[in-house]
């Protein structure tokens, strides 16, 4: 029978008898798993044997129940789970290229995976555009030599979404697999495999672990896609602890509730945002003015914590609304209890002119807030005093 994810974030990827007795997934610290003798290693070798492990590099029976719950929860046949978003996205992408291949990035994804895209693959003789994040602009950024695509939805910060089922239709003709970082969405909000996506990877230090506490990350897709990758991860090494896999397990039991939250405290917070009359413009996805909106409603089912305005005002007015704060944390990241409020100018940024950041859509009255966990009444009383500091 399938299972809602409620269910799913609870229940998925593990078994009933656990060892020990235990109720919950035990942390396995195991770093090898010795064989009965050597005609179980022949076996093992030979296949003809089920064995969870041989070696913690390729794989640790805590982590493997990670890699099925969130397997489940974003409807893929397998998942692999890395020790950081960052490191999902550089093994799953050196997994999928060679020289003389090109991909296409939307020019608003991550900043550390353009870098890794621009300044590392490109040394390798793998070549790339970066285009504007519509079906439009990836489309007219393929070449025959195209193998892959990468792109985001919702991005970071304008919170932008791309057409899932027309960029599958577009890619899956000529033979180019599609990654999709839905770190923003979460399997809660947007599944993009139902759209015929090939590879959803995720931060899963955001929403998916969920406290703030743990560095994590996950690619989903077919079994082949993800059985190639973990020869790769086999070979890199950026792997999960156990104590981390038991974190990101013990975090998605509370998943489908965390995100019921950020979704209604977000679309609310976002809604006083836009009505304030300090406010210039306000960028969440749930937004009737937010123009990827009617794509959004399409494709997801709420629209999560992450919300970017403008403030009427300078680079300094938006820096005494963030001090005046009282509740949220001024740090980068997003997706745990803890609300979060930052500048990007400031942030992500920091290094970059006025002018360069203006250049790449920064402005610099823009201020970014991840909505945590907190009563969304206090969030908004505290968000409106602290706009009268300018
Ligand atoms: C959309 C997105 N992808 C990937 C990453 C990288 O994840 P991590 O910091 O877990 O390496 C981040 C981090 O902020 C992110 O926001």
């Amino acid at each position: 029978m399938a299972r809602s994810i409620d269910t799913l974030t609870i229940h998925a990827g593990e078994t009933r008898d656990k060892a020990h007795d235990s109720l919950v997934t035990p942390i396995v610290l195991a770093t090898a798993y010795p064989f009965q003798n050597t005609g179980e290693l022949h076996s093992y070798f030979r296949g003809e044997v089920e064995r969870s492990e041989e070696y913690g590099r390729y794989g640790n029976p805590t982590r493997a129940v990670a890699e099925a719950r969130l397997a489940a929860l974003d409807g893929g046949e397998a998942a692999m789970v890395t020790s950081s978003g960052m490191s999902a996205i550089v093994t799953t992408l050196l997994a999928m290229v060679k020289p003389g291949a090109h991909l296409v990035i939307t020019n608003d994804s991550y900043r550390k995976t353009r870098v890794f895209v621009r300044e590392f693959l490109a040394r390798f003789g793998i070549e790339h555009t970066a285009c504007e994040p519509s079906i439009a602009g990836i489309a007219a950024a393929i070449r025959p030599t195209t193998r892959l695509i990468i792109t985001e939805s919702p991005t970071n910060p304008y919170l932008n979404c791309i057409d899932l089922a027309a960029l599958a239709a577009l890619a899956r003709p000529q033979r180019i697999k599609t990654i999709v970082d839905a770190t923003l969405a979460t399997p809660y909000n947007c599944r993009p495999l139902d759209f015929g996506i090939d590879l959803v990877v995720h931060s899963a230090t955001k929403y998916l672990g969920g406290h703030n506490d743990l560095m994590a990350g996950v690619v989903v897709g077919g079994q082949g896609l993800i059985d190639a990758i973990r020869e790769h991860q086999g070979m890199f090494g950026a792997l999960p602890g156990a104590f981390g896999s038991y974190l990101l397990i013990r975090g998605l039991k509370t998943f489908a509730l965390r995100m019921e939250r950020h979704n209604a405290s977000g679309l609310a917070i976002a809604r006083f945002l836009e009505t304030h009359p300090k406010v210039e413009r306000v960028w969440y996805p749930g937004l009737e003015s937010h123009p990827a909106h009617a794509i959004a409603r399409q494709q997801m089912r709420g629209f999560g914590g992450l919300i970017s305005f403008t403030v009427k005002g300078s680079l300094a007015d938006g820096s005494k609304v963030v001090d005046a704060c009282r509740i949220p944390y001024l740090a980068p990241s997003l997706g745990g209890p803890e609300s979060l409020i930052e500048q990007p100018a400031l942030m992500s940024y920091y290094d970059k002119s006025s002018e360069e950041r203006a250049a790449l859509g920064i402005h610099d009255n823009l201020i970014r807030m991840s909505v945590g966990l907190e009563d969304a009444g206090e969030l908004i009383a505290d968000l409106d005093q602290a706009l009268t500091s300018f």
